[in-house]
């Protein structure tokens, strides 16, 4: 049942390297491209990532070169906005596409794209680990990938028969991310400190990586600085002014 394939996902860090075929990977992306798409402008692109060198050029600099290593496949989900140009230019229009507004339809469209992907290869039994940390260097990654203006690397995936499977990690109680009417900062009072319990807990049993550790902290942690202050700078440079 979907739904309970949904509720079962946890991200797979260690696969066991058997790669994944071409038959597979054309089959999830026609099944990924059935997502819904902002004005149907299907503003995504993935770059499948099967010379070896460039794989573990790729997992060096996205800062998780052993998932690289022994996953069957790695990508790199984009946003892409240079066919729409060039779609634009067989109709003797120059578009717009460097606006804030762009920049959301993609990301939205990239990540249900994406997301598809993921839940079609899940259905089949395959592992999957989404990467940010493509970001991390994404001047570097677009160069590797040869991406043009107008294309941007949004997150990476690796996918593969998993070597190790985590446990389910609790998401925070339905109350705190359903409100009804109205928006209630409120009730985070009593439900963070409950959560902080649930994932302490869970941190603390789980049978590897075990940790003290619960989910405030690690939020705090995560944003007490900027992330990835160059990001503003790269999407100028790849032609996303933020007008
Ligand atoms: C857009 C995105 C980027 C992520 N980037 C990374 C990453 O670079 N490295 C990694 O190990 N996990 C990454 N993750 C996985 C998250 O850490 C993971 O989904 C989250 O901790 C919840 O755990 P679960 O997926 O096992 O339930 C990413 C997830 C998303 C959605």
């Amino acid at each position: 049942m979907v739904k309970q394939l949904l509720r079962n996902h946890s991200s797979v860090r260690i696969y066991d390297g058997t790669p994944i075929s071409k038959e597979i990977v054309e089959d999830l992306i026609a099944t990924a491209q059935m997502a819904a798409t902002s004005h149907f402008v299907q503003a995504y692109s993935v770059v499948w990532v099967t010379d070896e060198k460039k794989k573990e050029k790729l997992g060096l600099l996205s800062g998780n070169p052993r998932q690289f290593e022994t996953s069957g496949g790695a990508f790199v989900f984009c946003v892409d906005f240079k066919r729409l140009q060039m779609a634009g230019k067989l109709e003797n229009v120059d578009i717009i596409a460097d606006s804030a507004e762009n920049v959301l339809v993609g990301v939205a469209d990239v990540s249900l794209f994406a997301q598809n992907f993921v839940i079609a290869a899940e259905s089949m039994g395959y592992g999957i680990c989404y990467i940010g940390g493509v970001r991390n260097k994404p001047e570097e990654i677009s160069e590797l990938l040869n991406l043009p203006e107008f294309v941007f690397p949004l997150f990476g995936l690796t996918i593969g028969v998993p070597a190790r499977r985590n446990e389910v990690k609790p998401r925070l109680p339905v109350a705190a991310v359903l409100h009804e009417n109205e928006y209630n900062a409120q009730k985070y009072e009593e439900l963070l400190p409950a959560y902080n319990e649930t994932l302490e807990a869970y941190y603390n049993s789980r049978s590897s990586n075990r940790k003290i550790d619960n989910w405030t902290k690690q939020m705090a942690d995560f944003l007490i600085e900027q992330r990835r202050p160059f990001m503003n700078d790269f999407l100028a440079r790849k032609g996303f002014n933020w007008k």
